[in-house]
């Protein structure tokens, strides 16, 4: 499932339509990394880059200048070499960048420092985004020397730079229609996914076995990677919010809590949940999680045109400390437990974040010092957490380790909201007739 062409022009086209007059802009691709020796991880594009270009080979630049007779659009990227292509794949080269991507004046990368700084040259304004890739960052200077350097001959330097974030990253915020297609195909895989890994879970299993089930089902269903590392915390490893170690025995009695989502044309999908490794909440379990559910609910309610970005948190902070008061894992003064903070040994991240090309995605959550109100197509997560540090001696005993977070990934409609991964169960009830289901089948 991919974007078409026009998507991409579309972008570049409103993208140049907001660049001040007489501007360019450049866009590096992303850097390979490598893993160790000669070993690299697997190439992921740019998300800036991407969005504008859809061309995901490394070793190449964007160039945007709108206005330039000669085309507005210019890619430098790798030159086609056969022996090459032997090793390492298929190259479109300058010119399957024009044919193929839609690029109207294409370079080989190695012609770069020779041509950047010509088409810098009288541009008032460049618009580079400095301090991401630093070996970038001193090309684009010296070019700007270069034309410093040739100023008897009339040359002359952009005098601004102007990030490109701010422009770039409020279009990405917004969703178009094809867009949301594509993220609802990652939630709707990556939900199967975790319906799939509830149904083949056993106590004795490791983590990573679990962890094995979404590789497999992810590609499966026609996703070649996930959108980030995966975290299958059993027991109290639930409670360590970045857990990836992945290697440990998921034990008979004990909650598995799954952090899961793929990547689908570039775009995420970002899913919790945590279920009984044997099928079955025993009473302490069934508390907690019922109360992270009720905060889940709670925030989701407050995604509507009329509410800021921050609403769904204070409602989790406010379900989060009457729930532990109930129970008594909190004691004292509502009121006082709120001034003071009560939640926060407990659930001590935010209740979501943007969701888009980039897991935790960009966008600002604030204009002008306030939360933003939510507006049709953006894309967010909504995921409560209550984690309880097996040595909090603050608390009795039964409640010790237990870690649990529910995560969906949210579309904001003009009547509210679409819940993109409902497809995971997350009730109590359905989860556990999922996996008695499941269990009866073997
Ligand atoms: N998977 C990263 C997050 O939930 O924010
Ligand atoms: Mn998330
Ligand atoms: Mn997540």
């Amino acid at each position: 499932m991919k974007l078409k062409r026009e998507e991409y022009a579309q972008r570049r086209a409103s993208f140049m339509a907001q660049m001040e007059p007489n501007s360019i802009a450049v866009l590096p691709a992303a850097l390979p990394k490598i893993r160790n020796r000669d070993a690299d991880y697997a190439y992921r594009q740019d998300s800036d880059f991407y969005y504008l270009s859809g061309f995901a080979e490394p070793e190449s630049v964007v160039v945007l200048i709108p206005g330039r007779e000669e085309g507005e659009y210019i890619l430098f990227c790798r030159d086609r070499d056969p022996a090459k292509e032997v090793w390492d794949g298929y190259r479109a080269g300058p010119e399957g960048a024009c044919s193929e991507f839609g690029v109207d004046d294409a370079f080989t990368i190695d012609k770069l420092d020779d041509i950047l700084s010509g088409l810098m040259d009288g541009r008032e304004r460049l618009y580079f985004t400095l301090g991401h890739n630093e070996s970038f960052d001193h090309r684009i200077m010296s070019g700007i020397k270069t034309l410093r350097a040739k100023a008897r001959t009339g040359a002359a330097p952009p005098s601004e730079i102007v990030d490109c974030d701010h422009l770039l990253h409020e279009m990405r915020l917004f969703k178009s229609p094809s867009e949301m297609a594509v993220m609802k195909r990652a939630a709707e895989i990556s939900a199967l996914a975790h319906v799939r890994a509830m149904e083949k879970c056993r106590p004795g299993m490791m983590e990573y076995q679990l962890e094995a089930e979404f590789f497999h089902d992810f590609m499966r269903q026609g996703s070649r990677h996930p959108a980030y590392t995966t975290i299958v915390g059993g027991g109290e490893n639930g409670c360590i919010l970045h857990y990836v170690e992945n290697d440990d025995v998921l034990k008979d009695g004990d909650l598995v809590l799954i952090d899961a989502g793929c990547e689908l044309d570039h775009y995420a999908a970002d899913i919790t949940r945590t279920f009984p490794v044997n099928g079955r909440f025993s009473p302490e379990q069934k508390a907690i999680y019922q109360l992270v559910l009720d905060a889940q609910l709670a925030a989701l309610s407050k995604v509507t045109l009329s509410n800021h970005w921050n609403e769904p948190h204070e409602a989790v902070i406010e379900v989060v400390i009457n729930g532990l008061h109930e129970l008594g894992i909190l004691s004292g003064d509502l009121s006082k437990l709120i001034e003071a903070d009560a939640h926060a040994p407990f659930y001590m991240h935010r209740a979501g974040h943007w969701l888009g090309m980039d897991v935790h995605d960009v966008g600002n959550y604030k204009i002008d010092g306030q939360w933003r109100s939510f507006e049709p197509g953006m894309v967010l997560t909504i995921e409560p957490g209550i984690y309880i540090a097996k040595d909090n001696m603050d608390v009795d005993e039964k409640w010790r380790g237990i870690g649990i977070r529910i995560e969906d990934d949210i579309l904001v409609t003009k009547d509210g909201y679409e819940v993109l991964t409902a497809q995971a169960p997350k009730t109590i009830e359905e989860i556990e007739s999922l996996m008695a289901k499941a269990a009866a089948s073997h």
